[in-house]
């Protein structure tokens, strides 16, 4: 069997593309409490708002100021030139591992690009902005659609699957991801119990360092290049 490596990133690898983390300002995100925006209730509660949320991300993503940076590049090339199977798992809804050439990505959290009709469960692409008014394409009503997007209390997607590439990796790499929110939280533990080789590169230690093997620290587009470089 080729080598296997697992990558996860989540909202630090984006942070110098522009988009804010979760957990760095306040609790905020976007000057949003989390329940305000990110979860079940919130949409059922206060729809108008959700919906204006996430298509100001969405627009913000795609607005040209927002572009994939070093770290996401240098994941995307190591990809091209390493010889065993690489794997990228994002909690990231931004499309910019994508749009840095990565091919192999799973969006355990959901993509800011595609919606879905909350009856049908369709998935579709959409780079336009949605509310109670847009009309589904698979059902044909309106106030059907609603972002692509885990919110909190909901089961994250390609579970199984990111679940087996754990198990058979030699090598998991956590980038940019505080380590605050299960299950990505819990992968460090599933790949070591698989006997991997567990990396951390972020800003700072996070309350999940100890359970890794080595960790790297300063900007993700410093120590991800360093890192990776060293790899090859
Ligand atoms: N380079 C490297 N790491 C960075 C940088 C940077 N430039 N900037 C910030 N970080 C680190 C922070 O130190 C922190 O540990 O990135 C981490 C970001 O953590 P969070 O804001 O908690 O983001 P994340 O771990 O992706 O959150 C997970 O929580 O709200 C949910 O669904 C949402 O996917 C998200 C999940």
């Amino acid at each position: 069997m080729p080598p296997k490596i697992v990558v996860l990133t989540g909202a630090g690898i984006s942070s110098e593309s522009g988009l804010k983390t979760f957990r760095d300002n306040n609790g905020l995100w976007e000057n949003h409490r989390v329940e305000e925006v990110a979860t079940p209730d919130a949409f059922k509660r206060n729809p108008e708002l959700v919906y204006r949320f996430y298509n100001l991300r969405r627009q913000q993503l795609l607005s040209g100021e927002v572009k994939p940076n070093k770290a996401h590049t240098e994941l995307a090339l190591f990809e091209k030139k390493f010889q065993g199977e690489f794997v990228l798992v994002t909690q990231n809804v931004d499309n910019l591992h994508e749009r840095a050439g990565s091919q192999n990505v799973i969006h355990m959290h959901g993509e800011l690009t595609k919606i879905r009709c909350v009856h049908s469960g369709e998935v579709f692409e959409s780079l336009l902005d949605i509310d109670e008014n847009s009309i589904c394409e698979c059902c044909q009503k309106k106030g059907n659609l609603r972002p692509h997007i885990v919110w909190f209390g909901e089961i994250p997607l390609f579970m199984d699957e990111i679940q087996k590439h754990l198990s058979e990796c030699q090598l998991f790499i956590s980038v940019g991801t505080s380590g605050n929110v299960y299950p990505a939280a819990g992968f460090v533990e599933i790949a070591k119990s698989f006997a991997a080789k567990t990396v951390e590169l972020n800003m700072e230690k996070t309350i999940l360092n100890s359970m890794f093997d080595e960790g790297y620290y300063g900007p993700a587009t410093e120590v991800v290049e360093k890192y990776f470089a060293r790899l090859l």
